[in-house]
């Protein structure tokens, strides 16, 4: 596999490393200082671009991947509102994508355990409330993590009850849904808190406390290299295929 790195911040760099131990060619590195470079010209012969940039740059790196009829991997959170614009233009042209907010195999586990819990509270009742909280190292640039959103939602879709969620987010300017204190929090919304502190690569609980007991659910990844590994395997299974893909296609 001929593959492009966009990024190469601490994802990128883990991804390179992972890409030749698993024998495949790096043949082109984007970063900021070679940003114009990604264009038709050097993307010409590449099987598959793995992207992990900013919120404010995913966008327009996949867009081009796709206008340049190369497979694009991405895990870049805090800007998926426009995703679905990007996996239609997918679609329209034929192409592949894959998104996924973690590609971390725990983490895939937890979603499906968390699906199921929601389901089986929202049966039971016994009086639970639900919040999540999410621990990040502090160059994190987006809160809530994507992580905990796809939580909120896996929650969301089970848990009558809930219709959306909120960002308590002491300290971070630039939380998405922020309410300022946690008793803003109103009781149709999950509280998603988010923490930021030293190089925590990223600790995710959900939490049912009724009046008489808490239930967590709870994953801490142990370092950044899972999450490289999982998407160069997504980059492998993407390879000669068309269409729009996630975490569960890979994990069918
Ligand atoms: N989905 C997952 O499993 C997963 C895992 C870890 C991180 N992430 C997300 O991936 C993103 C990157 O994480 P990171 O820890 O590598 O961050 P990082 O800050 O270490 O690296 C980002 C890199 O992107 C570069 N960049 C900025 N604009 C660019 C552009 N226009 N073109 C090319 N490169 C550009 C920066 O210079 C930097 O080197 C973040 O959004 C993070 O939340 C997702």
């Amino acid at each position: 596999m001929k593959a492009a790195i966009i990024g190469y911040g601490k994802m990128g760099r883990e991804i390179e490393r992972i890409l030749a131990e698993r024998g495949h060619e790096t043949a082109l590195i984007i970063d900021l200082d070679n940003a114009r470079d990604l264009d038709a010209e050097h993307l010409k012969g590449i099987d598959v671009a793995i992207e992990f940039t900013t919120p404010a740059t995913a966008y327009g790196n996949i867009r081009t991947c796709l206008e340049c009829g190369v497979a694009v991997v991405s895990g870049t959170t805090g800007w998926t509102d426009r995703l679905a614009e990007l996996q239609e233009l997918c679609r329209q042209r034929g192409g592949a994508m894959f998104y996924a907010s973690n590609y971390c195999l725990g983490v895939n586990l937890l979603f499906r355990l968390n699906r199921q819990l929601a389901a089986l509270v929202g049966r039971l009742g016994g009086g639970y409330e639900v919040r999540i909280e999410e621990v990040h190292h502090t160059q994190k640039k987006d809160a809530p993590s994507g992580t905990a959103i796809t939580l909120a939602e896996g929650i969301l879709e089970n848990l009558p009850g809930k219709t959306g969620w909120v960002n308590f987010a002491p300290g971070i300017e630039h939380a998405a849904n922020r309410v300022e204190r946690s008793e803003e929090t109103p009781a149709d919304r999950i509280e998603i808190r988010s923490v930021r502190e030293g190089m925590v690569p990223g600790i995710h609980t959900v939490t049912y406390e009724s009046e008489d007991d808490i239930l967590e659910l709870r994953h801490e990844i142990k370092n950044r290299r899972t999450l490289a590994q999982g998407a160069v395997v997504a980059a492998e299974f993407l390879c000669g295929k068309q269409g729009v893909f996630g975490m569960e296609d890979l994990l069918k």
